[in-house]
C-alpha cells in the first residue's frame, strides 16, 4: 500500500511517498481502509521532532492521526467493529499510520461515521472536534448564557468551536480576518473581531470563558478581557500561571485525548444536523508534503484533506 513516510526528524522536504505492507490489526485493534484523512498543524511538528517529549516517534514513521475509512477487519477483541462499516477514527500521534491506503488504531478510538456525512467530510472532525470539545466543555466547562472569546474561529478547531459553544448556550465571540467574518458568523458567532484591524483587548471585558487556539500575544493579552474567576483554556501553550493570579482567572493547557465516546457524540452532533464540516482544500495523498505546507501558512478555513 503507498505510505507517507519519514525515515528520520526533519521537514516537509523529507517525507517520503513509499510503497509498504498493509499494516496487521492488534488483538485489541481495527484494519480500516482508509478514505479520507485530514491534515493538523500537529502534523508538521511531530515531522520536525519538537514535540519528541510528549511524541517519541520510532522510524520509519508513517504520518497521520486523523481518518474516515471503512472496516476491514477487527482483531478478536475488537467485535463491536464489523467489516464494512463507515467510520472516523484518531491514531496516537506516537503510531501515526493514517496518511495511507490502510490503517490500524485501537478499538477504543473509533466512532461510526455520522451518517449525513461523506467519509471526506467526516475525516475532518477527530482531532479538532475532540479538542473544542475536550477544552470547552470538559476543561472549561462552558455553560448557557456565558460569554466564550474564541480565537481564530475559522481555523480547524475555531470553527467547531464557535458551533460547540453556540449548541451550549454561550454567547460567541470569535477572532478572525476579513476573510474569515461571514464563515464564522454563518458558523453561530454573535459577534466577530477582525484581528488585523483592531484589537480584541480593547474591545471585550466580564468574558467567562477564552479558547486560545493562537498563543503567543494573543494567549497574553486574553487574560485582561476576562472576568474575575474566569477561565482560560489554551491548546497551544501552557498559560503564564503569575499572569492567571494577577488577573484572577483559571489558566489551563489543554492536551487533547482521543476518546472513542466523545468522537461518537460529536458524530451524533453532526447527525442532528447541528455540526457542520468546512473544507478548505483536498490533496492526493502524494502530495503530503504540499497540503501541510498549504496548512502550515496559517490561513486555512476550517481542515485540509488528503485522498489516497
Ligand atoms: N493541545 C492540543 O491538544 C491541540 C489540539 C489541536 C490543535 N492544537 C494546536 O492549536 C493550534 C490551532 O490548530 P488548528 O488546527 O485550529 O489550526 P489552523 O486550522 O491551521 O488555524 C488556521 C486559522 O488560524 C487563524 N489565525 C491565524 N492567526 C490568527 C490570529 N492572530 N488571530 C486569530 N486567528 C488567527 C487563520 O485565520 P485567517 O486566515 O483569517 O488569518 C486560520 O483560519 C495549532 O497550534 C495546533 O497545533 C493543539
Amino acid at each position: 500500500m503507498k505510505a507517507a513516510r519519514l525515515h528520520a526528524y526533519g521537514d516537509l522536504a523529507d517525507i517520503e511517498i513509499e510503497n509498504i505492507e498493509k499494516p496487521e490489526p492488534g488483538p485489541d485493534e481495527v484494519l480500516i481502509r482508509v478514505v479520507s484523512v485530514s491534515v493538523n498543524p500537529l502534523d508538521r511538528k511531530l515531522v520536525q521532532g519538537i514535540l519528541d517529549d510528549f511524541f517519541p516517534l520510532s522510524f520509519p514513521y508513517t504520518l497521520g492521526t486523523d481518518f474516515a475509512g471503512i472496516v476491514e477487519r477487527s482483531g478478536p477483541l475488537a467485535t463491536r467493529w464489523h467489516p464494512g462499516d463507515q467510520v472516523i477514527a484518531r491514531a496516537n500521534p506516537v503510531q501515526g499510520g493514517a496518511f495511507a491506503e490502510y490503517a490500524v488504531v485501537p478499538a477504543t478510538h473509533i466512532a461510526s461515521a455520522p451518517a449525513n456525512l461523506t467519509l471526506e467530510e467526516a475525516s475532518a472532525l477527530p482531532t479538532v472536534a475532540g479538542t473544542a470539545w475536550q477544552a470547552l466543555m470538559e476543561v472549561a466547562n462552558l455553560r448557557s448564557g456565558q460569554t466564550v472569546l474564541i480565537h481564530a474561529g475559522a481555523g480547524g478547531v475555531g470553527s467547531i468551536a464557535v458551533q460547540l459553544a453556540r449548541i451550549a448556550g454561550a454567547r460567541v465571540i470569535a477572532t478572525a480576518s476579513s476573510s474569515g467574518i461571514d464563515l464564522v458568523r454563518q458558523l453561530g458567532a454573535d459577534h466577530v473581531i477582525n484581528y488585523q484591524v483592531e484589537d480584541f483587548s480593547d474591545r471585550l471585558q466580564d468574558v467567562d470563558v477564552v479558547l486560545d487556539t493562537v498563543g503567543g500575544d494573543t494567549q497574553q493579552k486574553s487574560f485582561a478581557v476576562l472576568r474575575p474567576g474566569g477561565f482560560l483554556a489554551s491548546i497551544v501553550s501552557p498559560p503564564n500561571k503569575a499572569l492567571a493570579k494577577a488577573h484572577d482567572v483559571t489558566a489551563s493547557y489543554v492536551f487533547h485525548e482521543t476518546v472513542g465516546t466523545r468522537l461518537h457524540l460529536i458524530a451524533g452532533l453532526c447527525e442532528a444536523g447541528s455540526l457542520q464540516v468546512i473544507i478548505d482544500r483536498k490533496f492526493p495523498l502524494v502530495e503530503t508534503g504540499a497540503a501541510m505546507a498549504y496548512l502550515a501558512e496559517g490561513h486555512t478555513k476550517g481542515k485540509v484533506l488528503l485522498v489516497p
